[in-house]
C-alpha cells in the first residue's frame, strides 16, 4: 500500500517537474480511478494548470494583437513622415518608424515560432555549411574593426530548419561583434557527442554582469553597458524560441575564453 502511494506520488511530482522544466502548460496528471486524497489533489492541481494556461493563452493573443493591430497606423505614419522636407529630420523619424516596425514584426515572428507545433521547415541539413554561411556574412563586418573570427566546424547533418538556424546564429554572431572592442577575438564551435550537438559562440568582449546573465534572453532586454550599442533587445529571444523549437536549451557563460571577460553563449540540441 505504501509502495503504491509513493510511486503515485512520485509520478505525480515528476509531471510537476517535466512543467517547470519544459514550460510546456499542456501536462497534466493522471488521475487515478480511485477517488481518494491523491486524486482530489491531481484533480485540484490540473483545474489550477488549466487556469494558469488559459491566463497565459489570453496575455499571448492580446500581446500578439497588438504587434499586429499597430502595424498598420504605424505604416501609415512611416509614408506621412516621408513627406516631411527637411531631409535630416525626415531620415531621422523615418528610421524610428522603421525601428518600431522591426520590432513589431519580430515580436509576431518569435510569438509565431513559439506557438508552432510543426516543425514544417524541418529538413536534413548541413549545420556546419549554415553556420559557414554566417561566418561569411560577417566575415567583412569583423575585418572592418580588426576582430579575429575563427571557427570549428564538425560536419553535422541533422533534421532542422535551416533558415531559422542560420537565424540564429546570425543573431548570436553580431552580438559577439556587436559586443566586442576592436581587435577583439571571435570564436564559433561546433561539435556531437552521442546524444548531443552544440554551437558554441565566445568572445572576450565586454561581457555581461552576474545578474544580467539570467535576464538575456527576455524579451527586449539590454543590459545597462550595452546601451550605448544599437538594439532592441530581441535577438536572444528570437534565439531562445528558434532553440526550444529544435528541443535544444541555451547557456550564457561567464569569460569564456579565460581572459577576465566577455561572454559565451551555447546551444546544446538533443539528437
Ligand atoms: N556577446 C555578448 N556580449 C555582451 N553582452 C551581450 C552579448 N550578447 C548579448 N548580450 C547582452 O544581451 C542583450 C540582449 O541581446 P539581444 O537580444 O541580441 O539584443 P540586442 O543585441 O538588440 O541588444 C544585449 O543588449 C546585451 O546586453
Ligand atoms: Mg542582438
Amino acid at each position: 500500500m505504501a509502495a503504491y502511494v509513493v510511486n503515485r506520488i512520485n509520478r505525480m511530482s515528476q509531471t510537476a517537474d517535466k512543467i517547470i522544466k519544459t514550460g510546456n502548460l499542456e501536462e497534466r496528471l493522471e488521475i487515478d480511478s480511485s477517488w481518494d486524497d491523491l486524486s482530489s489533489l491531481s484533480f485540484v492541481f490540473n483545474h489550477m494548470l488549466d487556469t494558469i494556461e488559459d491566463s497565459v493563452n489570453n496575455i499571448k493573443s492580446v500581446t500578439d494583437s497588438i504587434a499586429h493591430d499597430l502595424r498598420t497606423p504605424l505604416s501609415r505614419l512611416r509614408n506621412t513622415l516621408e513627406k516631411i522636407d527637411d531631409p535630416q529630420l525626415r531620415e531621422e523619424t523615418t528610421q524610428e518608424a522603421d525601428n518600431l516596425l522591426n520590432m513589431f514584426n519580430s515580436l509576431l515572428r518569435i510569438s509565431g515560432i513559439e506557438t508552432t507545433k510543426q516543425k514544417e521547415g524541418f529538413t536534413q541539413c548541413e549545420l556546419n555549411a549554415i553556420a559557414l554561411d554566417v561566418i561569411e556574412l560577417y566575415q567583412p563586418l569583423a575585418e572592418e574593426r580588426d576582430i579575429h573570427l575563427s571557427s570549428e566546424l564538425a560536419p553535422i547533418v541533422m533534421q532542422a530548419d535551416p533558415n531559422l538556424l542560420f537565424q540564429a546564429i546570425a543573431n548570436i554572431l553580431d552580438n559577439a561583434i556587436k559586443y566586442s572592442k576592436d581587435g577583439g577575438r571571435v570564436e564559433m564551435e561546433l561539435s556531437e557527442t552521442t546524444t548531443h550537438i552544440t554551437i558554441a559562440v565566445r568572445d572576450n568582449g565586454i561581457g555581461v554582469s552576474e545578474e544580467d546573465i539570467v535576464n538575456l534572453d527576455r524579451r527586449f532586454y539590454r543590459a545597462d553597458r550595452s546601451r550605448t550599442s544599437k538594439g532592441n533587445g530581441l535577438g536572444l529571444s528570437l534565439v531562445s524560441a528558434i532553440i526550444k523549437l529544435h528541443n535544444g536549451q541555451l547557456w550564457f557563460v561567464h569569460d569564456p575564453l579565460m581572459q577576465g571577460h566577455g561572454l559565451g553563449v551555447v546551444c546544446s540540441l538533443r539528437k
